[in-house]
């Protein structure tokens, strides 16, 4: 008996828990993640306090036996309570907004949504290094422009010049460095990016018919590259940029190994044990500081792989 009530004990917290995390959920459900109400046959889930921020115009829907519906009512980009989440839906996942006041009550797409960032930007506009959360879940500010960034040498790009925080710059000029001394060329191609332009990229990808949960282009707000410390590198053929033909290359290769002793990680490695919602990408790689690589390696890596094990002990 009493077993039998420990195990009904333990029954109801793991429902519990599935339930503040279906709640909390603020990214696209990515398989293998499927939400509460996708299981329970599309009921719809009361979310409170859940706010979301819609970054694109978009028509408000109404829903109905036959799905969801346009109506001819359009919202403009505006942070959005929700009341309620609905999980594939024609395919989509939806957000119920209801606001008597303004005399609205229907729904909206979910990825044209982003999630509510309740950091706060130091007053010297600059986030510290190594410290800063983002990824599919948790966002940046829109406005966050880091106040350091410079250009980076041209000798160090191709494609076009990007810009990276000052000190990530410098860590990078000197992982390019290190990397020649080992026999292979790496260039960034794309480092800082502006919440706008991550905007159009988003908007651009989903338009063009990929999937809206798409898993390598982030939503506006959630992107590494807001931060000024990440870089895409590619080789000297620069065919590879972005493309997974780079994995087996000899600058991938080197990275995987190398580019911790630099400050840098590999943000989406195919050998990350924690899920980021993205997926694998070689040629990302993010400025942490030397100072954070052994803790992040501890976290981020099997204490088998090689990296772990140089790191042990560190
Ligand atoms: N490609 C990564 C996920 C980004 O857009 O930041
Ligand atoms: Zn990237």
């Amino acid at each position: 008996m009493r077993s039998r009530m420990i195990f009904l004990g333990a029954f109801a917290l793991v429902v519990v828990v599935m339930v503040i995390a279906a709640a909390s959920q603020t990214g696209s459900p990515q398989s293998g993640e499927a939400s509460l109400a996708a299981k329970s046959g599309h009921t719809p889930e009361a979310v409170p306090r859940l706010k979301r921020h819609l970054f694109a115009k978009t028509a408000l829907y109404t829903r109905s036996a036959n799905g969801m519906q346009a109506t001819a009512r359009s919202l403009e980009e505006q942070t959005l309570d929700v009341t309620t989440v609905l999980s594939n839906v024609g395919g989509y996942d939806w957000l119920r907004i209801v606001n008597t006041a303004k005399g609205i009550d229907g729904w909206i797409m979910e990825h044209l949504t982003s999630a509510v960032p309740d950091m706060k930007i130091p007053k010297n506009g600059l986030l510290p290094i190594g410290q800063e959360r983002v990824d599919r879940y948790a966002a940046l500010p829109h406005d966050y422009k880091p106040a350091d960034l410079v250009n980076l040498d041209m000798q160090y790009c191709r494609i076009r010049q990007i810009q990276m925080r000052r000190e990530a710059a410098e860590a990078f000029a000197r992982l390019h460095r290190a990397a020649k001394a080992a026999g292979v060329s790496i260039y960034g191609f794309s480092g800082y990016r502006a919440y706008e332009t991550q905007r159009q990229l988003y908007l651009n990808r989903i338009t063009i018919g990929e999937r809206h949960r798409q898993r390598y282009v982030a939503r506006p707000g959630h992107t590494e590259h807001q931060l000024g410390t990440v870089v895409d590198v590619v080789g000297p053929d620069i065919r590879h940029a972005a493309m997974h033909s780079f994995d087996s290359t000899p600058e991938a290769r080197w990275l995987r190994t190398n580019c911790y002793e630099h400050g840098f990680v590999l943000s989406y490695g195919a050998d990350n044990r924690i899920p980021t919602g993205y997926g694998y990408e070689s040629w990302h790689i993010r400025y942490i500081g030397k100072a954070a690589i052994p803790a992040w390696v501890r976290t981020h890596l099997d204490p088998g792989h090689e990296v772990a094990r140089r790191y042990a002990g560190r």
